[in-house]
């Protein structure tokens, strides 16, 4: 799989896959200027951003996308393995995964432990990397602009000082599509939804990263006593979050505060993200749940499975 992607590949909107250039900001969308001065596409109203090489750290200013995208109808060409065995995750995203994993580590046991889904501009993906030395994390975002200025960041981070950083990555994907494609049952520790886009309107709730079918796909995924953390300034949608976590049977509320204190993970949910840190700016509220995968209530008989938490129910309203 990691064979099948070039390392500074840039991909447009229309997905189009375009290789090395600097990238050319136009209204909404990435143009390509080949290394040789060639252009592929111009914009009259484009600024040309200047390269950044591997291991200088970007400037955010130049890789600003467009916010927000309907998840359900991006059908961009996204490149994923057919099975989560035919990913092999230490070529592209952990190449010094020799020197953090005990020795007797194989190659094919380097997978992803935590998941930042959503990472936008990757706060939490760095701030995790620290947090969390014994864990590989995974920033995911749709947005290939905003993947990329991931990569370079944790490249120059990398750089910067040696050794470290090399348990976390970025992969650009559709997370509500894919996740089968790379992770096998129960290999998640933790998953992160911070400030996910909130889908206002009822007709799109269906494109929410939070719902009841794909509850049970994460939980299948997280391993037992796993957690799922969930952050957003919009109090509806945060009730939201809560409703349909409550209601699945696999997921269990951490509601002790001493034990969200000792977490180091909820601090830097809330404190590390670029979101987060913009809610904090404008003084906005935060508000944020974390949740337990319990899959001994299930087996226990203390909870029942129901359709309705595999399923998400549409009702006659929600097609306005
Ligand atoms: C509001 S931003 C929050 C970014 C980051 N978590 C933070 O708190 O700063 C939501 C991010 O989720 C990404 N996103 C939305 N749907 C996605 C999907 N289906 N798969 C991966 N990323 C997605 C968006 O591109 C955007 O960067």
């Amino acid at each position: 799989m990691s064979n099948e992607t070039t390392e500074t590949t840039v991909q447009d909107e229309k997905g189009a896959i375009e290789q090395k250039g600097a990238v050319e900001e136009t209204s909404g969308s990435v143009a390509v200027v080949d290394g040789a001065g060639g252009k592929k596409r111009k914009s009259s109203n484009s600024r040309i951003a200047p390269i950044t090489s591997e291991g200088d750290m970007p400037q955010k200013k130049y890789y600003r996308q467009r916010a927000h995208c309907n998840p359900l109808s991006h059908n961009d060409n996204f490149q994923y393995p057919l099975r989560p065995d035919k990913m092999d995750w230490t070529e592209e995203h952990y190449p010094g995964w020799e020197k953090y994993k005990p020795s007797g580590t194989t190659a094919d046991a380097v997978v992803p432990t935590v998941l930042d889904i959503g990472c936008g501009f990757g706060g939490l993906t760095v701030a995790l990397a620290t947090i969390l030395p014994n864990e590989t994390i995974l920033g995911m975002e749709i947005r290939a602009k905003v993947t990329e200025f991931v990569r370079l960041r944790l490249l120059a981070l990398r750089k910067e000082v040696p050794g470290s950083y090399e348990n976390a990555s970025v992969m650009r994907t559709n997370s509500m599509k894919f996740l089968p494609n790379y992770f096998r049952k129960g290999c998640l520790n933790k998953l992160f939804f911070c400030f996910p886009d909130p889908h206002f309107k009822r007709k799109n709730h269906p494109r929410r990263i939070v719902s009841e079918r794909l509850l049970s796909e994460y939980a299948y995924f997280l391993a037992p006593g796993g957690k799922l953390y969930c952050i957003t300034d919009v109090k509806e949608l945060h009730e939201w979050h809560v409703a349909k976590c409550d209601a699945h049977p696999l997921f269990e509320r951490i509601e002790d505060e001493k034990v969200l204190a000792a977490d180091p993970c909820v601090n830097a949910m809330v404190t590390e993200t670029e979101e987060g840190k913009k809610v904090a700016r404008n003084k906005g509220d935060k508000y944020y749940a974390v949740y337990k995968y319990r899959d001994d209530l299930v087996q226990n008989g203390e909870r029942e499975w129901q359709m309705e938490s595999f399923f998400d129910t549409f009702p006659e309203e929600s097609k306005e």
